[in-house]
Protein backbone atom coordinates (compact mmCIF):
# COMPACT_ATOMS: atom_id res chain seq x y z
CA UNK A 1 0.00 0.00 0.00
CA UNK A 2 1.76 3.46 -1.09
CA UNK A 3 1.31 6.79 0.52
CA UNK A 4 -1.43 7.39 -2.44
CA UNK A 5 -3.79 5.00 -1.89
CA UNK A 6 -6.74 7.59 -1.35
CA UNK A 7 -5.62 8.62 -4.58
CA UNK A 8 -7.99 7.65 -7.82
CA UNK A 9 -5.72 6.94 -10.98
CA UNK A 10 -6.50 5.70 -15.13
CA UNK A 11 -4.85 2.45 -15.75
CA UNK A 12 -3.94 4.07 -19.61
CA UNK A 13 -1.12 6.04 -18.32
CA UNK A 14 2.36 5.00 -18.41
CA UNK A 15 4.07 5.04 -15.37
CA UNK A 16 7.69 6.57 -15.54
CA UNK A 17 9.07 6.00 -12.45
CA UNK A 18 8.43 3.14 -9.80
CA UNK A 19 4.93 2.25 -7.99
CA UNK A 20 5.95 5.62 -6.06
CA UNK A 21 5.88 8.88 -6.36
CA UNK A 22 3.67 8.93 -9.07
CA UNK A 23 4.74 9.91 -12.37
CA UNK A 24 2.66 9.81 -15.52
CA UNK A 25 1.98 10.34 -19.06
CA UNK A 26 -0.54 9.35 -21.34
CA UNK A 27 0.03 6.99 -24.46
CA UNK A 28 1.02 10.26 -26.96
CA UNK A 29 -1.96 9.47 -29.29
CA UNK A 30 -4.23 9.02 -26.80
CA UNK A 31 -3.64 12.26 -25.63
CA UNK A 32 -3.95 13.77 -29.06
CA UNK A 33 -7.32 12.01 -29.23
CA UNK A 34 -8.50 13.84 -26.67
CA UNK A 35 -8.33 16.99 -28.27
CA UNK A 36 -7.43 20.32 -26.98
CA UNK A 37 -8.86 19.93 -23.54
CA UNK A 38 -7.37 17.14 -21.76
CA UNK A 39 -9.57 15.31 -19.75
CA UNK A 40 -8.45 14.47 -15.76
CA UNK A 41 -7.66 11.36 -16.21
CA UNK A 42 -4.96 11.28 -18.62
CA UNK A 43 -3.65 14.48 -17.36
CA UNK A 44 0.12 13.99 -16.82
CA UNK A 45 1.27 13.88 -13.41
CA UNK A 46 4.65 15.05 -11.81
CA UNK A 47 4.89 14.30 -8.28
CA UNK A 48 7.87 14.63 -6.26
CA UNK A 49 6.06 12.32 -2.95
CA UNK A 50 2.85 11.57 -1.60
CA UNK A 51 -0.52 13.20 -2.56
CA UNK A 52 -1.65 15.29 0.65
CA UNK A 53 -5.36 13.89 1.87
CA UNK A 54 -7.78 16.62 1.68
CA UNK A 55 -11.38 15.77 1.96
CA UNK A 56 -14.37 17.17 0.42
CA UNK A 57 -15.91 18.82 3.30
CA UNK A 58 -11.89 19.88 4.45
CA UNK A 59 -11.91 22.41 1.10
CA UNK A 60 -13.74 25.30 2.13
CA UNK A 61 -11.71 25.52 4.69
CA UNK A 62 -8.21 24.75 3.26
CA UNK A 63 -5.78 27.74 4.22
CA UNK A 64 -2.80 29.18 2.74
CA UNK A 65 -0.63 32.49 3.82
CA UNK A 66 0.36 35.62 2.29
CA UNK A 67 3.62 36.67 4.04
CA UNK A 68 7.06 37.73 4.15
CA UNK A 69 7.69 41.25 2.74
CA UNK A 70 4.54 42.52 3.04
CA UNK A 71 2.76 45.17 5.22
CA UNK A 72 -0.33 43.07 5.74
CA UNK A 73 0.05 39.22 6.04
CA UNK A 74 -3.07 37.43 5.46
CA UNK A 75 -4.16 34.04 5.81
CA UNK A 76 -7.07 33.00 3.43
CA UNK A 77 -9.61 30.08 3.40
CA UNK A 78 -10.22 28.78 0.02
CA UNK A 79 -14.43 29.77 0.73
CA UNK A 80 -13.06 33.35 1.06
CA UNK A 81 -10.72 32.96 -2.02
CA UNK A 82 -13.89 32.32 -4.16
CA UNK A 83 -15.98 34.72 -2.51
CA UNK A 84 -14.08 37.55 -2.41
CA UNK A 85 -12.02 37.20 -5.21
CA UNK A 86 -13.37 37.76 -9.07
CA UNK A 87 -13.78 34.12 -10.36
CA UNK A 88 -12.24 33.55 -14.28
CA UNK A 89 -11.60 30.84 -15.98
CA UNK A 90 -9.24 30.22 -18.85
CA UNK A 91 -7.81 27.00 -21.06
CA UNK A 92 -4.00 26.85 -19.88
CA UNK A 93 -1.30 24.33 -20.81
CA UNK A 94 1.50 23.34 -18.53
CA UNK A 95 4.17 21.25 -19.58
CA UNK A 96 6.56 19.36 -17.45
CA UNK A 97 10.25 20.75 -17.78
CA UNK A 98 11.49 17.24 -18.63
CA UNK A 99 8.93 16.74 -21.56
CA UNK A 100 11.05 14.65 -24.05
CA UNK A 101 13.75 14.02 -21.92
CA UNK A 102 13.78 10.58 -23.05
CA UNK A 103 16.06 11.41 -26.19
CA UNK A 104 18.78 13.31 -24.03
CA UNK A 105 19.02 9.90 -21.73
CA UNK A 106 18.92 7.78 -24.89
CA UNK A 107 22.93 10.11 -26.00
CA UNK A 108 23.56 9.90 -22.24
CA UNK A 109 21.73 8.86 -18.79
CA UNK A 110 20.42 12.10 -16.92
CA UNK A 111 19.48 12.52 -13.54
CA UNK A 112 15.78 12.56 -14.62
CA UNK A 113 13.32 10.00 -15.88
CA UNK A 114 12.48 9.34 -19.07
CA UNK A 115 9.31 11.39 -20.68
CA UNK A 116 8.39 10.94 -23.68
CA UNK A 117 6.67 13.83 -25.45
CA UNK A 118 3.20 13.50 -23.49
CA UNK A 119 4.65 15.29 -20.13
CA UNK A 120 1.75 18.07 -21.77
CA UNK A 121 -1.57 18.47 -20.83
CA UNK A 122 -4.34 21.42 -21.39
CA UNK A 123 -6.97 22.36 -19.18
CA UNK A 124 -9.68 24.86 -18.47
CA UNK A 125 -8.69 26.23 -15.13
CA UNK A 126 -10.77 28.71 -12.93
CA UNK A 127 -9.57 30.89 -10.13
CA UNK A 128 -8.19 34.09 -9.33
CA UNK A 129 -5.26 36.05 -10.32
CA UNK A 130 -2.41 35.88 -7.69
CA UNK A 131 -1.86 39.17 -7.89
CA UNK A 132 -5.12 40.23 -6.54
CA UNK A 133 -4.17 38.38 -3.63
CA UNK A 134 -0.74 39.89 -3.51
CA UNK A 135 -1.81 43.81 -3.67
CA UNK A 136 -4.03 42.68 -0.67
CA UNK A 137 -1.49 41.93 1.33
CA UNK A 138 0.24 44.95 0.40
CA UNK A 139 4.07 44.27 -0.78
CA UNK A 140 6.67 46.39 0.63
CA UNK A 141 9.18 48.03 -1.81
CA UNK A 142 12.25 45.60 -1.45
CA UNK A 143 9.65 42.10 -2.51
CA UNK A 144 10.85 41.12 -5.54
CA UNK A 145 10.22 37.03 -5.89
CA UNK A 146 6.99 35.47 -4.97
CA UNK A 147 8.21 31.91 -3.47
CA UNK A 148 5.23 29.16 -2.42
CA UNK A 149 5.40 26.65 -1.00
CA UNK A 150 2.77 23.15 -0.91
CA UNK A 151 1.56 20.68 1.48
CA UNK A 152 4.07 17.63 0.25
CA UNK A 153 6.31 16.70 2.56
CA UNK A 154 9.22 15.47 1.00
CA UNK A 155 13.09 14.33 2.02
CA UNK A 156 14.19 17.68 1.73
CA UNK A 157 11.01 19.64 3.05
CA UNK A 158 8.29 20.88 1.53
CA UNK A 159 7.81 21.29 -2.15
CA UNK A 160 8.42 25.14 -3.00
CA UNK A 161 9.76 27.62 -5.61
CA UNK A 162 9.77 30.82 -6.49
CA UNK A 163 8.49 33.17 -9.75
CA UNK A 164 9.50 37.09 -10.26
CA UNK A 165 6.31 39.12 -8.14
CA UNK A 166 6.30 41.57 -11.65
CA UNK A 167 5.67 38.48 -13.46
CA UNK A 168 2.87 38.06 -10.78
CA UNK A 169 1.52 41.37 -10.86
CA UNK A 170 0.99 41.54 -14.83
CA UNK A 171 -1.91 41.00 -16.12
CA UNK A 172 -0.81 39.65 -19.14
CA UNK A 173 1.39 36.72 -17.68
CA UNK A 174 -1.90 35.23 -16.57
CA UNK A 175 -0.77 33.95 -13.12
CA UNK A 176 -3.62 32.30 -11.31
CA UNK A 177 -4.57 30.50 -7.99
CA UNK A 178 -6.97 27.59 -9.60
CA UNK A 179 -9.21 25.62 -7.71
CA UNK A 180 -11.03 23.96 -10.33
CA UNK A 181 -10.10 22.20 -13.87
CA UNK A 182 -12.71 21.40 -16.41
CA UNK A 183 -15.35 22.93 -14.55
CA UNK A 184 -14.92 19.87 -11.18
CA UNK A 185 -12.05 20.83 -8.46
CA UNK A 186 -9.00 20.05 -8.66
CA UNK A 187 -8.16 16.00 -8.86
CA UNK A 188 -5.81 14.99 -5.71
CA UNK A 189 -2.98 14.35 -8.26
CA UNK A 190 -3.33 17.61 -9.80
CA UNK A 191 -3.22 20.13 -6.07
CA UNK A 192 -6.91 19.21 -4.74
CA UNK A 193 -7.76 21.91 -3.64
CA UNK A 194 -5.70 24.88 -4.29
CA UNK A 195 -2.83 25.34 -7.09
CA UNK A 196 -0.50 27.74 -8.46
CA UNK A 197 -0.69 28.10 -12.32
CA UNK A 198 1.88 30.09 -14.18
CA UNK A 199 1.14 29.68 -17.67
CA UNK A 200 4.09 29.35 -20.61
CA UNK A 201 6.58 28.33 -17.78
CA UNK A 202 7.94 25.44 -17.04
CA UNK A 203 5.02 22.61 -14.96
CA UNK A 204 7.35 23.05 -11.34
CA UNK A 205 6.92 26.50 -11.38
CA UNK A 206 3.35 25.60 -10.58
CA UNK A 207 3.08 24.60 -6.86
CA UNK A 208 0.28 22.41 -6.74
CA UNK A 209 -1.67 21.68 -2.67
CA UNK A 210 -0.25 25.13 -1.99
CA UNK A 211 0.03 26.38 1.20
CA UNK A 212 2.19 29.56 1.39
CA UNK A 213 3.20 32.45 -0.69
CA UNK A 214 6.06 34.12 1.04
CA UNK A 215 7.67 37.62 -0.67
CA UNK A 216 10.97 37.63 -1.03
CA UNK A 217 14.56 39.82 -2.22
CA UNK A 218 16.12 36.86 -3.13
CA UNK A 219 14.77 34.13 -5.54
CA UNK A 220 13.37 30.62 -3.23
CA UNK A 221 15.95 28.83 -1.09
CA UNK A 222 13.96 25.59 -1.24
CA UNK A 223 15.54 22.87 -2.14
CA UNK A 224 13.55 22.05 -5.09
CA UNK A 225 14.26 25.51 -6.37
CA UNK A 226 17.60 25.39 -6.21
CA UNK A 227 18.48 21.35 -7.59
CA UNK A 228 15.60 20.88 -9.70
CA UNK A 229 14.76 22.83 -12.91
CA UNK A 230 18.05 23.89 -14.36
CA UNK A 231 19.34 23.79 -17.28
CA UNK A 232 23.59 23.63 -16.13
CA UNK A 233 25.69 23.76 -19.04
CA UNK A 234 26.15 20.42 -21.21
CA UNK A 235 29.98 19.98 -19.96
CA UNK A 236 28.46 19.80 -16.21
CA UNK A 237 28.48 15.95 -15.78
CA UNK A 238 26.41 14.01 -12.98
CA UNK A 239 29.65 13.50 -10.92
CA UNK A 240 30.33 17.30 -11.34
CA UNK A 241 26.96 18.76 -10.64
CA UNK A 242 27.14 15.92 -7.80
CA UNK A 243 30.51 17.01 -6.31
CA UNK A 244 30.61 20.71 -6.77
CA UNK A 245 27.09 22.48 -5.44
CA UNK A 246 28.29 25.83 -6.85
CA UNK A 247 26.82 24.99 -10.19
CA UNK A 248 22.95 24.91 -8.66
CA UNK A 249 23.44 27.61 -6.40
CA UNK A 250 24.22 30.07 -9.91
CA UNK A 251 20.58 31.51 -10.04
CA UNK A 252 21.28 32.03 -14.38
CA UNK A 253 20.86 28.42 -15.05
CA UNK A 254 17.08 28.08 -13.21
CA UNK A 255 14.61 27.94 -16.38
CA UNK A 256 11.30 29.44 -16.21
CA UNK A 257 9.87 30.32 -20.10
CA UNK A 258 8.87 27.04 -21.98
CA UNK A 259 11.85 26.53 -25.21
CA UNK A 260 9.07 26.31 -28.26
CA UNK A 261 8.52 22.78 -29.17
CA UNK A 262 6.81 20.74 -31.12
CA UNK A 263 5.59 16.52 -31.53
CA UNK A 264 4.54 13.96 -33.90
CA UNK A 265 1.26 12.14 -32.49
CA UNK A 266 0.50 10.53 -35.77
CA UNK A 267 1.98 8.43 -37.00
CA UNK A 268 3.36 7.19 -33.46
CA UNK A 269 6.32 5.50 -32.74
CA UNK A 270 5.99 1.94 -34.30
CA UNK A 271 2.81 2.98 -36.17
CA UNK A 272 1.86 0.12 -38.68
CA UNK A 273 0.61 2.08 -41.59
CA UNK A 274 -1.47 -0.29 -44.28
CA UNK A 275 -1.89 1.90 -47.36
CA UNK A 276 -4.10 0.61 -49.52
CA UNK A 277 -5.75 2.15 -52.12
CA UNK A 278 -7.39 5.68 -52.27
CA UNK A 279 -6.58 8.41 -50.08
CA UNK A 280 -3.35 8.49 -51.36
CA UNK A 281 -2.12 10.93 -48.46
CA UNK A 282 -1.16 10.57 -44.97
CA UNK A 283 -2.23 13.31 -42.47
CA UNK A 284 0.76 13.76 -40.01
CA UNK A 285 -0.23 15.96 -37.14
CA UNK A 286 0.86 16.59 -33.76
CA UNK A 287 1.04 19.66 -31.27
CA UNK A 288 3.02 22.40 -30.79
CA UNK A 289 3.52 25.50 -28.38
CA UNK A 290 5.57 28.26 -27.38
CA UNK A 291 6.64 30.03 -24.05
CA UNK A 292 5.72 32.89 -21.99
CA UNK A 293 3.14 33.45 -24.17
CA UNK A 294 4.62 33.40 -27.02
CA UNK A 295 2.40 32.24 -29.95
CA UNK A 296 3.64 29.53 -32.69
CA UNK A 297 3.77 31.08 -35.75
CA UNK A 298 4.98 28.13 -37.80
CA UNK A 299 5.20 24.34 -38.10
CA UNK A 300 7.23 22.91 -40.60
CA UNK A 301 7.92 19.05 -41.71
CA UNK A 302 10.48 17.43 -43.69
CA UNK A 303 10.63 14.12 -45.01
CA UNK A 304 14.18 14.42 -46.35
CA UNK A 305 16.04 14.71 -42.95
CA UNK A 306 15.73 18.55 -42.77
CA UNK A 307 16.76 19.53 -46.40
CA UNK A 308 13.68 20.95 -47.34
CA UNK A 309 10.49 21.56 -45.10
CA UNK A 310 6.45 21.75 -45.80
CA UNK A 311 4.19 24.34 -43.85
CA UNK A 312 1.65 22.53 -41.85
CA UNK A 313 -1.24 23.86 -41.11
CA UNK A 314 -2.17 25.09 -37.36
CA UNK A 315 -5.03 25.46 -35.31
CA UNK A 316 -5.00 27.56 -32.58
CA UNK A 317 -8.15 26.16 -30.43
CA UNK A 318 -7.51 28.84 -27.44
CA UNK A 319 -8.33 31.78 -29.44
CA UNK A 320 -11.89 29.81 -29.76
CA UNK A 321 -11.90 30.34 -26.57
CA UNK A 322 -10.72 33.80 -26.17
CA UNK A 323 -13.25 34.92 -28.37
CA UNK A 324 -16.10 33.68 -26.20
CA UNK A 325 -17.64 30.77 -28.57
CA UNK A 326 -17.67 27.94 -25.65
CA UNK A 327 -18.02 30.66 -23.20
CA UNK A 328 -21.08 28.54 -21.77
CA UNK A 329 -19.55 25.64 -21.41
CA UNK A 330 -17.87 25.54 -17.88
CA UNK A 331 -19.33 28.83 -16.34
CA UNK A 332 -16.93 31.56 -14.80
CA UNK A 333 -15.96 34.76 -17.00
CA UNK A 334 -13.69 33.81 -20.05
CA UNK A 335 -13.00 37.17 -20.73
CA UNK A 336 -9.33 36.83 -19.39
CA UNK A 337 -7.16 40.05 -18.41
CA UNK A 338 -4.72 38.50 -21.02
CA UNK A 339 -5.08 39.43 -24.59
CA UNK A 340 -1.54 39.37 -25.92
CA UNK A 341 -0.78 36.10 -24.63
CA UNK A 342 -1.23 32.38 -26.04
CA UNK A 343 -0.75 30.11 -23.13
CA UNK A 344 -2.06 26.63 -25.08
CA UNK A 345 -0.87 24.47 -27.18
CA UNK A 346 -1.57 24.39 -31.09
CA UNK A 347 -2.37 21.12 -33.06
CA UNK A 348 -1.02 20.75 -36.61
CA UNK A 349 -1.75 18.45 -39.42
CA UNK A 350 -0.35 18.12 -42.89
CA UNK A 351 -1.29 15.64 -46.02
CA UNK A 352 1.84 14.33 -47.08
CA UNK A 353 1.37 11.90 -50.33
CA UNK A 354 2.16 8.52 -50.05
CA UNK A 355 4.42 7.75 -53.07
CA UNK A 356 6.52 10.67 -51.34
CA UNK A 357 6.60 9.00 -47.85
CA UNK A 358 7.57 5.58 -49.36
CA UNK A 359 10.61 6.86 -50.50
CA UNK A 360 11.46 8.02 -46.86
CA UNK A 361 13.41 7.49 -43.49
CA UNK A 362 12.37 9.40 -40.84
CA UNK A 363 9.94 11.89 -40.60
CA UNK A 364 10.64 15.52 -38.68
CA UNK A 365 8.87 18.31 -37.47
CA UNK A 366 9.95 21.82 -36.09
CA UNK A 367 7.82 24.97 -34.85
CA UNK A 368 8.67 28.23 -34.78
CA UNK A 369 6.87 31.46 -32.26
CA UNK A 370 6.50 34.72 -33.11
CA UNK A 371 9.66 35.54 -31.85
CA UNK A 372 11.66 33.06 -34.18
CA UNK A 373 12.71 31.10 -31.60
CA UNK A 374 12.74 28.04 -33.75
CA UNK A 375 13.45 24.53 -32.21
CA UNK A 376 17.45 23.37 -33.26
CA UNK A 377 18.28 20.44 -35.17
CA UNK A 378 20.92 19.67 -32.55
CA UNK A 379 20.17 18.31 -28.96
CA UNK A 380 20.95 20.72 -25.94
CA UNK A 381 22.18 17.72 -23.12
CA UNK A 382 22.40 18.92 -19.97
CA UNK A 383 22.59 16.98 -16.55
CA UNK A 384 18.58 16.89 -15.35
CA UNK A 385 17.64 16.69 -19.05
CA UNK A 386 15.30 19.53 -19.39
CA UNK A 387 13.42 21.75 -21.84
CA UNK A 388 14.60 19.20 -24.49
CA UNK A 389 13.07 20.96 -28.00
CA UNK A 390 15.34 19.80 -30.90
CA UNK A 391 13.34 18.71 -34.26
CA UNK A 392 11.24 15.88 -33.14
CA UNK A 393 12.02 12.52 -35.02
CA UNK A 394 10.03 9.77 -36.31
CA UNK A 395 11.67 6.52 -37.73
CA UNK A 396 10.06 5.35 -40.63
CA UNK A 397 10.74 1.71 -41.54
CA UNK A 398 9.33 -0.20 -45.05
CA UNK A 399 8.45 -3.65 -45.24
CA UNK A 400 8.80 -3.86 -48.81
N1 LIG B 1 3.82 21.12 -6.52
C1 LIG B 1 4.03 20.37 -5.43
N2 LIG B 1 3.55 20.82 -4.25
N3 LIG B 1 4.70 19.19 -5.47
C2 LIG B 1 5.22 18.71 -6.66
O1 LIG B 1 5.81 17.62 -6.67
N4 LIG B 1 5.57 19.13 -9.06
C3 LIG B 1 5.76 20.23 -10.00
C4 LIG B 1 4.51 21.11 -10.10
N5 LIG B 1 4.04 21.45 -8.79
C5 LIG B 1 5.04 19.50 -7.83
C6 LIG B 1 4.28 20.70 -7.71
C7 LIG B 1 6.11 19.81 -11.34
S1 LIG B 1 7.75 19.41 -11.59
C8 LIG B 1 5.23 19.86 -12.39
S2 LIG B 1 5.72 19.53 -13.97
C9 LIG B 1 3.81 20.18 -12.16
O2 LIG B 1 3.51 20.40 -10.79
C10 LIG B 1 2.95 19.04 -12.64
O3 LIG B 1 1.59 19.31 -12.47
P1 LIG B 1 0.54 18.14 -12.70
O4 LIG B 1 0.98 16.94 -11.95
O5 LIG B 1 -0.78 18.68 -12.26
O6 LIG B 1 0.53 17.88 -14.18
Amino acid sequence: KTPDAHVPRDPRLIRLTGVHPFNVEAPLSALYNEGFLTTPELFYVRNHGPVPLVEDEDIPTWEFTVEGLVENPITISLKELIEDYEQLTAPITLVCAGNRRKEQNVVRKTKGFSWGAAGVSTALWTGCLMSEVIRRAKPIRRARYVCMEGADKLPNGYYGTSVKLNWVMDPNRGIMLAHKMNGEMLRPDHGKPLRAVIPGQIGGRSVKWLKKLILTDQPSDNWYHIYDNRVLPTMVSPEESASNPSWWKDDRYAIYGLSTNSAIAYPAHEEQLCIVGAPQKYRVKGYAYGGDGRRVTRVEVSIDKGKTWRLSNIDYAEDRYREGYEQNLYGGSLDVPWRESSFCWCFWAIDIPVEELKGAKDILVRAMDESMNIQPRDLYWSVLGMMNNPWYRITISHEN
